[in-house]
């Protein structure tokens, strides 16, 4: 038995980011020396921060035990993924870890690229995807894209989806947001973006953690705290520009109008990773 274990369920929620954090800042301290120390060159900030969350993310991404059951905001996610069909969009897919939940619905999809901008993941992506049914009937590809429209735009143009950049919309059926909207640089322009991507009818599944809803009866307010505190120590710094502050259920619903319908559902109010989950669906022709 570790300490953890002795913990209540509310503490752990309070030291989980914390312990992601421990492991983010000694990524950046590995890169940063082997950078100064091993190559003997002038360190780039912006590009150690990048190497950095990649080692990261590669580190705690590691796929657990496929027989196990899943927990906490992990159990979120296939049931979300089940309801992809048709071309879809995976943005920020990070190291492929959560493709293989797509498999329940691989016969409704028809292809899946997925937009990852940190190049560092891809190898590792690939290989995640490789393992998937998906991957295995070549129906997953990866893009060197953010979930902005034009970079978005740029790669299907490469892979040969669109014949020009302008000719990128309503090309997805579903796009898949999962843990990825607290890291845009700029919410509303990417949400926007992804609403153009989508086809008249198709489907925006996002499963994101979000500013705790500590004024609500389910929210906490030491959480809300907490996550101001851990955003106070650099935790955006070192988790690839991720917000813990972020209203992403605000932004998603503020567009409500251009959505023929909005259900989307809370979990673990009183949790540092407080999340919102479920499906928009884009208004038909
Ligand atoms: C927390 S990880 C989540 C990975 C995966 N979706 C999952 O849940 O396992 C966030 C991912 O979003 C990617 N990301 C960061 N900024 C992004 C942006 N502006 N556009 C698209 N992806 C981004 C990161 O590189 C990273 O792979």
């Amino acid at each position: 038995m570790s300490v953890f274990d002795y913990l209540s369920p509310f503490v752990l929620g309070l030291i989980d980011p914390g312990v992601l954090l421990f492991f983010a800042v000694q990524a950046y301290i590995q890169v940063l020396t082997d950078t100064v120390f091993t190559h003997h060159s002038i360190p780039n900030l912006q590009a150690i921060r990048g190497k950095a969350f990649g080692k990261f993310w590669e580190k705690i991404s590691a796929p657990p035990d496929p027989s196990a059951p899943l927990a906490g905001s992990a159990a979120l996610v296939p049931p979300l993924l089940a309801q992809a069909s048709g071309v879809v969009l995976d943005v920020g897919p990070g190291s492929g870890t959560i493709i293989r939940h797509f498999d329940s619905a691989e016969k409704s999809i028809s292809k899946v690229y997925g937009a990852e901008p940190c190049v560092e993941l891809h190898p590792l992506l690939r290989k995640n995807a490789g393992l998937t049914a998906l991957g295995r009937d070549a129906k997953y590809e990866t893009l060197l894209a953010d979930a902005m429209g034009p970079s978005i735009a740029r790669e299907l143009k490469r892979v040969g989806v669109v014949g020009s950049v302008d000719d990128a919309v309503e090309v997805f059926d579903t796009i898949v947001c999962v843990r990825v909207l607290c890291s845009v640089p700029d919410l509303d322009a990417t949400i926007a973006d992804l609403w153009k991507l989508l086809k008249p009818g198709g489907k925006l599944l996002v499963c994101e953690h979000i500013v705790n809803p500590w004024r609500k009866s389910e929210g906490s307010m030491i959480a809300r705290v907490v996550q101001s505190l851990y955003m106070l120590i650099g935790w955006s710094y070192f988790v690839g520009d991720c917000s813990l502050t972020r209203d992403i259920e605000g932004a998603l619903r503020a567009g409500e109008k251009r959505w023929k319908s909005v259900e989307l559902g809370r979990y673990f109010g009183r949790a540092v990773f407080c999340y919102v989950t479920g499906v928009l669906v884009k208004r038909g022709p």
